[in-house]
C-alpha cells in the first residue's frame, strides 16, 4: 500500500504501519490521519490479518496533532469539518491494534497510543498531554481514556501540568502492558500480534468488543454482555476445534483464521 505520511505492510498475518513523518516528530496533520484509517480500515476487512501494530520512530510515536496545521483554524472550521471524527472512526477498528512505542507520545500521540487495545512501549518512551501548554486540552478522548487508565490524580496532575510520563512511570500506573529494551519495541509488539492471529477470529473480535464494553457500562451490564457474547461462541466452528484439539492433545486448527 502505497501512503505519503505512513508505511503499510502485511507481515505475515499481522498488519504493521510505521508513521512516517520524520520531520515533523510524526506530527498527526490531516493527511496523515485519512492515510492511517484508510490502512488500519483495509486491514480490518482483510481476513488474512489477524492483528494491527501501529508504531513510530526511535525518536518520536507522534509528538502530537500537527500544530502548525491547526494553529489557524477557526471554531466555525473544526465545527463544520468535525475535525476529530477521523479518530471515531480509526478507534471502530475490530481487530485488535497493538502501539508500539519509543519516544514522545504526546497530546493526540498519546491519544493515539490510548485509542490502540494496548500499549507495548520501548525505554525512551514518554508520554504526556501537554495541550494546556498551547492553550488548549486534550481532544481526541485525553482526558477520558488516560482518567481510565491512571486514575484521576495523576490525569489531573498530566492534563494541567502538561509534564511527560516515563515509561517505567506508566508502566506502574498501568498505561501501558509492557516495557521492553527501545529496539525490541517492534518486534516484541509483532510477536504479541502474530500470536494473537493464531488465534480464531471471532474469538478474537468478541472478546475485544466484550473487554470494551467494560470502559461503556455498568458491571451488572457488562457481566450480562459478557454472558450472552460468551454463549453465542457455542455456535463458533472455532469452539469445537479448539476444545476437541485440547481433548486430544494437538494444536487447533482454527477455520476462521
Ligand atoms: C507540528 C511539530 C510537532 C507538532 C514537533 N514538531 N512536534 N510540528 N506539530 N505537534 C516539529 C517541530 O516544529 C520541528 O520542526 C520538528 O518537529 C522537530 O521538533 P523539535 O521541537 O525541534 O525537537 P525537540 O527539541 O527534540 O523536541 C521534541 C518535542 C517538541 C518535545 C516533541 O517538538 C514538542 O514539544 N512538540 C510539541 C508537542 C505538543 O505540544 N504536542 C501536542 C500537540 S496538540 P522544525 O520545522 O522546526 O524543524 C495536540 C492536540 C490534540 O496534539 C487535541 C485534539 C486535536
Amino acid at each position: 500500500m502505497a501512503y505519503e505520511t505512513i508505511l503499510a505492510e502485511k507481515r505475515g498475518e499481522v498488519g504493521l504501519i510505521t508513521l512516517n513523518r520524520p520531520k515533523a516528530m510524526n506530527a498527526l496533520n490531516a493527511e496523515l490521519a485519512q492515510e492511517l484509517l484508510d490502512a488500519v480500515q483495509k486491514f480490518d476487512g482483510d481476513n488474512n490479518i489477524g492483528a494491527i501494530v501501529i508504531t513510530g520512530s526511535e525518536k518520536a510515536f507522534a509528538a502530537g496533532v500537527d500544530i502548525k496545521e491547526m494553529q489557524s483554524l477557526e471554531y466555525v472550521d473544526v465545527l463544520m469539518n468535525d475535525f476529530i471524527s477521523v479518530w471515531d472512526r480509526f478507534a471502530a477498528s475490530r481487530k485488535p491494534v497493538i502501539a508500539a512505542v519509543a519516544g514522545y507520545a504526546l497530546g493526540g500521540g498519546c491519544e493515539l497510543a490510548m485509542m490502540c487495545d494496548f500499549i507495548i512501549a520501548g525505554e525512551s518512551a514518554k508520554f504526556g498531554q501537554p495541550e494546556i501548554t498551547l492553550g488548549v486540552m486534550p481532544g481526541i478522548g485525553g482526558t477520558q481514556r488516560l482518567a481510565r487508565a491512571i486514575g484521576k490524580a495523576k490525569t489531573m496532575e498530566m492534563c494541567l501540568t502538561g509534564r511527560h510520563m516515563t515509561a517505567a512511570e506508566a508502566e506502574s500506573s498501568g498505561l501501558v502492558a509492557r516495557v521492553v529494551p527501545d529496539h525490541d519495541v517492534v518486534e516484541e509488539a509483532m510477536s504479541v500480534a502474530e500470536r494473537i492471529a493464531t488465534f480464531s477470529r471471532p474469538s478474537v473480535i468478541m472478546t475485544k468488543d466484550a473487554v470494551n464494553r467494560a470502559f461503556e457500562t455498568t458491571l451488572a451490564e457488562g457481566l450480562r454482555y459478557e454472558r450472552s457474547v460468551f454463549y453465542s461462541m457455542f455456535a463458533l466452528e472455532d469452539q469445537k476445534e479448539g476444545m476437541a484439539a485440547f481433548a486430544e492433545k494437538r494444536s487447533p486448527n482454527f477455520k476462521n483464521r
